[in-house]
C-alpha cells in the first residue's frame, strides 16, 4: 500500500485543461484524479483531470526510476499532485483540449489511494441512475455533469447581475414559516419549544416578497429555495429553487419587460441565441383552444380544430350528446403517420389518454391505396364525413384523432397531450431554436371537484382584472388574473402576477375560495394588516430555476442540473434520506409515532 502524501509547499500554477502547444517548455504543477494510467513498459502515462478537462503526465523508467515506480502503483481516481515540464507530443490526439502536449513528471505525490470506483467515471456514462446517484459525489466528477452544474452557476450568476444592474436588491426571506397551505402540500417542522406546533417550509417566498414592496424595498430578487410535498416527475423536485423578483408600482407589462430582458441576455451569454423581444403572447383562452395547453409548444402545428358545429346533430351519440350537454368535440390531424401507426399503437394512446380524461379516442386513417379505415366514419353521413375531413384539412396517409366529452376543458387537455405524444413520437419538433412565449388572462380562480369550492388558478394573492371586479362574487367562473406565465418548449418555466393590494379586495378574494373571516383572519391576517398600513401596487416572477437550466442545456430530467438531487419517491439515495430519528429526538418534540416498522 502507498503511504499518502501532503500537499504541503506544492503550489498548483494550472488547472489541467488549461495546456496548450504553447506551454511547451514551462515548468508546470497540476492535481487532480486519474482518468487512467497506462504502461508500456518503459513508459507511463497517466491522464489527470479536474474540472476543466485532462492532461497527460509522462514517466520513463530511465531518467526517474523512482518517479516511475510510484506511477506504476497509480490506479484510477487516486489523487496526485504532479509538477514538470510541458513538452510536445510524440502522437497527438486532437480529440482533446491539450493533446498536443505532455507533462515530463519530475515529482509526484499521491494524496489519496482510491478504491475501484463502482462505475467508470466517464462522460456519458451508461451505468444505471440509482447507482450514479447513490455515489452522486462520483457521477459529479463526470465531465458532462459537471459542466451542466457549471453552467447553472453561470445562469445564476448572469441572474444576480442583471437584477443587481436593475435596481434589484437581494433579501433572504425565513425558511421556517408559518404554515399556510394552499396548492401543494406543505413540509412541516415540529417546534421543540411550542409543543404540537409546526414551522412549514416555504412553497415559495411570496408573501415576504410582497411584505418587502410594503417595506418599500421597491424592487426585489432572491435565489430562493423552495419546498413542496408533491408528486414528482421529470420536471418537479420537492426542494427547487426560483429566480423570485417583486417589483413595486408597476403593471404586467413592467414586469414582463425586465423579465425578458434577462431571458435574452442569459440565452445570449449561454447559448449564444438571439431571443427577439418583446415575446410572443398568447391568452390562456386562445393557448387552450388551439394547443390545449396553458404551457403550449409551438415548435410545431398541430393545431386543435373545433367540431362541435359540425356534429351537434349528427346520429353518432358519442359526438352529439358531448355537445348537447355542453362540452364539444375537437380534433387533431396528425400528419403523414397513417401508415406508421398501427391500430395496436392507437390502441395504447387511447389507453393513455384516459389518464387527462379522455373517455375515448376517435380516429380515421387516410389511406389512398387500401381503404381509409375509422373507428366512427359508418356512425355519420358523407357529408360530415367530408365536412370532418376539410376542417381539419386531410390529406392522404394523415390520421384524425377526435376526443369528445361533456368536459371541454378535459377534452382540451387530452387532445393537448396527445399533440405533443405525436409530435414526439413522429419527430415533428423543430428543435434547432428555443421557443418562448407568454400565456396570459388566466382565469382568476378554477373550480376543484375534489374540494368542493374554487381555489386559485396562480395563488390568493394574485390581483383579478380590474373590468372583472364586479364579477367575483356573481359569476367568479368568469373573473380573469392580471397573471402571465412564461412558457419554454412547452414547459412552464415562470409565473408571476400582479398582486392584490387592498385589504377588502384580499378579504374579499380570500371569501371566494371559501375561507370564512375568522381562517381568512387566522392564516392570513399579518398580510390583511400590512395592506392597511400604505401598500404600493406591486407585482412579480418566480422562474423555476431548475427547469430553466433543464431545457436550456436540453437534459431530459431535472435531477440531470441539481447537485444532490430526490429520486421520484422524493428519497436523498447518498445520505438515504428521510430517515428514522431516535425516540430522545421525537420526545423533545413531543411527537409521538403511529406508524408499523
Ligand atoms: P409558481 O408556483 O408558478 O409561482 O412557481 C414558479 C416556477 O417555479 C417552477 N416550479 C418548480 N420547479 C421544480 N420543481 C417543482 N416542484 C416546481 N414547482 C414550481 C416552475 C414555475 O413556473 N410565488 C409564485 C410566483 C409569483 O407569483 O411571483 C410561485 O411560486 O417553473
Amino acid at each position: 500500500m502507498t503511504v499518502t502524501e501532503s500537499i504541503k509547499n506544492f503550489r498548483r500554477t494550472n488547472y489541467c485543461g488549461d495546456f496548450s502547444i504553447d506551454d511547451v517548455g514551462k515548468e508546470v504543477a497540476v492535481c487532480g484524479w486519474v482518468q487512467r494510467q497506462r504502461d508500456l513498459g518503459h513508459l507511463i502515462f497517466v491522464d489527470l483531470r479536474d474540472r476543466t478537462g485532462i492532461v497527460q503526465l509522462a514517466f520513463s523508467d530511465e531518467t526517474k526510476p523512482e518517479i516511475f515506480k510510484k506511477a506504476f502503483a497509480v490506479r484510477a481516481e487516486f489523487v496526485l499532485a504532479a509538477r514538470g515540464v510541458v513538452r510536445e507530443r510524440s502522437s497527438k490526439n486532437m480529440q482533446i483540449k491539450t493533446g498536443e502536449i505532455e507533462i515530463e513528471v519530475t515529482e509526484l505525490r499521491v494524496l489519496s489511494e482510491a478504491e475501484t470506483p463502482p462505475f467508470e467515471i466517464l462522460e456519458n456514462s451508461n451505468a444505471n441512475e440509482e447507482l450514479r446517484l447513490k455515489y452522486r459525489y462520483l457521477d459529479l466528477r463526470r465531465p458532462d455533469v459537471q459542466d451542466k452544474i457549471i453552467a447553472r452557476h453561470k445562469i445564476v450568476k448572469i441572474a444576480r447581475d442583471y437584477f443587481d444592474k436593475n435596481g434589484f436588491i437581494e433579501v433572504e426571506t425565513p425558511m421556517l414559516i408559518k404554515s399556510t397551505p394552499e396548492g401543494a402540500r406543505d413540509y412541516l417542522v415540529p417546534s421543540r419549544v411550542f409543543p404540537g406546533n409546526f414551522f412549514a417550509l416555504p412553497q415559495s417566498p411570496q408573501l415576504y416578497k410582497q411584505l418587502i414592496m410594503l417595506a418599500g424595498f421597491d424592487r426585489y430578487f432572491q435565489i430562493a429555495r423552495c419546498f413542496r410535498d408533491e408528486d414528482l416527475r421529470a420536471d418537479r423536485q420537492p426542494e427547487f429553487t426560483q429566480i423570485d423578483l417583486e417589483m413595486s408600482f408597476v403593471e404586467a407589462d413592467d414586469v414582463m419587460f425586465i423579465t425578458e430582458g434577462f431571458i435574452k441576455k442569459v440565452f445570449k451569454e449561454v447559448l449564444g441565441k438571439e431571443i427577439q423581444t418583446p415575446l410572443k403572447r398568447l391568452t390562456y383562452a386562445e393557448a387552450m383552444a388551439r394547443f390545449g395547453s396553458d404551457k403550449p409548444d409551438l415548435r410545431f402545428g398541430m393545431e386543435l380544430v373545433d367540431l362541435s358545429e359540425i356534429l351537434k346533430n349528427c346520429g353518432f351519440k358519442i359526438f352529439s350528446g358531448a355537445i348537447a350537454s355542453g362540452g364539444s368535440v375537437r380534433a387533431i390531424k396528425a400528419k403523414g403517420v397513417a401508415s406508421k401507426l398501427p391500430r395496436k399503437e392507437i390502441d395504447k394512446l387511447t389507453e393513455w389518454l384516459k389518464d387527462y380524461g379522455a373517455k375515448g379516442l376517435a380516429w380515421t386513417k387516410l389511406n389512398a391505396d387500401t381503404n381509409s379505415s375509422s373507428s366512427y366514419e359508418k356512425f355519420l353521413s358523407d357529408s360530415e364525413i367530408s365536412s370532418i375531413r376539410n376542417a381539419v384539412n386531410a390529406q392522404n396517409d394523415d390520421v384524425i384523432f377526435i376526443v369528445a366529452g361533456e368536459d371541454t376543458q378535459a377534452v382540451l387537455e387530452s387532445l393537448g397531450a396527445l399533440r405533443c405524444e405525436i409530435a414526439r413520437k413522429f419527430c415533428m419538433i423543430d428543435e434547432s431554436e428555443p421557443n418562448l412565449l407568454w400565456v396570459t388572462d388566466f382565469p382568476l380562480l378554477e373550480f376543484s371537484k375534489d374540494e368542493n369550492r374554487y381555489v386559485a388558478k396562480h395563488h390568493p394573492f394574485t390581483a383579478p382584472r380590474d373590468e372583472d371586479l364586479t364579477k367575483l362574487d356573481s359569476e367568479p367562473q368568469n373573473v380573469h388574473a392580471k397573471a402571465y406565465d412564461l412558457v419554454l418548449n412547452g414547459n412552464e418555466i415562470g409565473g408571476g402576477s400582479i398582486r392584490i393590494n387592498s385589504p377588502e379586495l384580499q378579504q374579499k378574494m380570500l371569501k371566494a375560495l371559501g375561507f370564512s373571516k375568522e381562517e381568512a383572519e387566522q392564516r392570513f391576517g399579518f398580510l390583511i394588516d400590512a395592506f392597511k398600513y400604505g401598500a404600493p401596487p406591486h407585482g412579480g416572477l418566480a422562474f423555476g430555476l431548475d427547469r430553466l437550466v433543464m431545457l436550456m442545456l436540453n437534459c431530459k430530467s431535472i435531477r440531470d442540473v441539481i447537485a444532490f438531487p430526490k429520486v421520484a419517491s422524493s428519497a436523498e439515495l447518498m445520505s438515504g434520506s428521510p430517515n428514522k430519528v431516535s425516540s430522545e429526538q421525537l420526545d423533545e418534540l413531543s411527537i409521538s409515532l403511529n406508524v408499523k416498522d
